[in-house]
This record gives C-alpha cells, structure tokens and sequence, in this order.
C-alpha cells in the first residue's frame, strides 16, 4: 500500500493533495495539519478510511516526531512519499519589495525570520523527523512545494521585486533539497523542488481599498502576461495536483531528477 505525508493539508494545495491521493483506496494518505477538527470540517465530506489527519505544526520539532511516531504505527515502519507542501506565504510583504520597509525596518526582519522558520527550517525539521521512514518505504520519493517566483533567471527577467521574503525562503529550501540530494543520493533517496504554477488557492485579489497592494498585483500581472502570453488564468487545485502526481510518478534519480527545482511541468517553463 502506497504511503504518503502531506504536509499543509487543511486546505489549498495539501488539501487538494489528500483529496485525490485518498481516492485511490490502494494509497495510505497521512495530512498534517495544525487543527485536524478543522481539517476534517475543510474535507467537506466523511474522511474516507485511508485518510488520516495528524496534528503538527512544521515548526514544532516534538509535533512532527509524534506524527513520525504515529505514521510509523500506521504504515507498518516505513513511507513512500513525503510532500513538504505547508508554508507561509506572507500577506505583510506579499506584495511589496525589500525597500518597502524603510520607515520600520523590524516589520521586513520579523518578516524575514518567520518567512524563513516556516519554508525552510520547517520542511527540514520534517524531512529529518521522516527520513528513517524514508529509508524504509519503497518509493523514497521526497518532494518540496516551491515557486518560480524563486526563479533568479525569472526574476531578472521580468523584473520581479515583489514577495521578497517569500522568494528568499523559497530560494533557500530550494538549496536544502540539492543539499538533501547530494546526502541522499547514494541511498536512493529522491529530492526535488516543485513549483505548482500558480493556483487559485482562494486568495484572490488585494482587497481594492489596499491601492497599494493592488497596484502591485496589477503590475505582476502584466509581468507574468508579458512573460507567458499563453497563461490566461491560474490553474485550480485539481489541475496543478494532477500535473505534479504525474511529475512525482516519473521522476526519478536514475532519469536525473535528484536535487532539481522545476515547475509542474518537469522544466523551467512556471506559467
Ligand atoms: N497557490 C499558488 O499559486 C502557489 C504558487 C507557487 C507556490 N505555491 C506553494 O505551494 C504550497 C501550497 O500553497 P497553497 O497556495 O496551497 O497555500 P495556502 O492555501 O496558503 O495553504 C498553506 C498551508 O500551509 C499550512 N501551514 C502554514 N504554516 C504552517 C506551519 N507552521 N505548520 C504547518 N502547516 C502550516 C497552512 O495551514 P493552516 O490552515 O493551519 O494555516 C495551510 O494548510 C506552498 O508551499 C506554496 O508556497 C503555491
């Protein structure tokens, strides 16, 4: 029975993630989640018997090894699949660049650290909490939820100054998963970074009496028009999680895979 841990998944992409893997009655899902009542109330119907939501918040070290403890229970020892899929993405700086906080530098520090505790220590402590399941599942396939806004090719292309501490986390996890490639390797573990392209998670908008923030989604929409003339609207959940199932199932350290940052594509192409 396939096993996989998604973390994040009370809503959004996790939650799409646990939704179609727990589909398929064959697949053993675990969610992690911070409130699992209000998970299972996000699931919107009966919690299906091979769907089982674990509390731990990704930043808290002694919660992920309750939930290795608990998923080792579950699966017999081992686990095939790990998405590191939670993270924060900062409605503070969101939309606005590293010169933004000049008037209150403590905003873009406190900003800076909570952005990078979530995105890049969390999926570490939790591949570290997980890795000796790892070791004994079948698949050893470990993925990270990142974007291409963390792209520094796409960036200085399309001049991208926004969401600064949300890309630099993402930029430095994308590092710990080569990091993560290059220890594991040897022992068949893969370790990729996927960015998801960009999905309707149900944010939407700035609200239109932030002129600012509005003003500067408008602009990043005429970037990304410019960049991918093609790309019309996000992607729905189901669609991107569709895409990337597809892209954990062939990929792989024999093909080349280990260690790489690409969108749900399986390239560099991110809309
Ligand atoms: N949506 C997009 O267009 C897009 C584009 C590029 C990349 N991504 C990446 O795709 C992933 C999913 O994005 P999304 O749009 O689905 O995000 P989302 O709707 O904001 O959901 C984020 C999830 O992460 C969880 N989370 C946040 N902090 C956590 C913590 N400390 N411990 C445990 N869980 C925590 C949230 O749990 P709570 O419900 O408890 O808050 C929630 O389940 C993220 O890694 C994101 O960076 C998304």
């Amino acid at each position: 029975m396939p096993s996989y841990v998604v973390t994040g998944a009370s809503r959004g992409l996790g939650l799409e993630f646990v939704r179609t893997l727990s589909s398929d009655t064959q697949n053993l899902v675990i969610g992690l989640v911070r409130n699992r009542a209000a998970a299972e109330k996000a699931f919107g119907e009966a919690v299906p018997r091979n769907l089982i939501f674990l509390n731990a918040d990704i930043t808290d070290l002694d919660a992920l090894k309750s939930a290795a403890t608990e998923t080792a229970e579950l699966t017999g020892g081992g686990l095939d699949y790990l998405i590191n899929n939670a993270a924060l993405i900062s409605e503070t700086s969101r939309y606005r660049t590293l010169s933004d906080f000049a008037h209150d530098p403590q905003i873009l520090i406190k900003d800076l650290q909570v952005s990078f505790e979530v995105n890049v220590i969390g999926p570490i402590n939790t591949v570290n909490t997980f890795i000796p399941l790892l070791r004994k599942g079948q698949e050893k396939k470990v993925f990270t939820l990142s974007t291409g806004m963390a792209d520094i090719d796409l960036i200085n292309q399309i001049d991208i100054a926004a969401a600064a501490p949300y890309s630099i986390s993402k930029g430095a996890v994308n590092v710990a998963v080569a990091k993560y490639n290059a220890l594991y390797k040897s022992e068949g573990i893969l370790f990729m970074a996927i960015s998801p392209g960009v999905v309707d998670t149900g944010e939407g908008m700035p609200s239109s009496d932030n002129v600012e923030d509005m003003k500067a989604a408008q602009d990043m929409a005429i970037k990304f028009a410019a960049y991918a003339p093609h790309f019309t609207a996000a992607s729905t959940p189901q669609e991107s999680v569709n895409d990337m199932l597809k892209l954990f199932e062939r990929s792989s350290i024999k093909n080349g895979n280990g260690g790489t940052f690409v969108s749900h594509l399986g390239n560099k192409q991110w809309l």
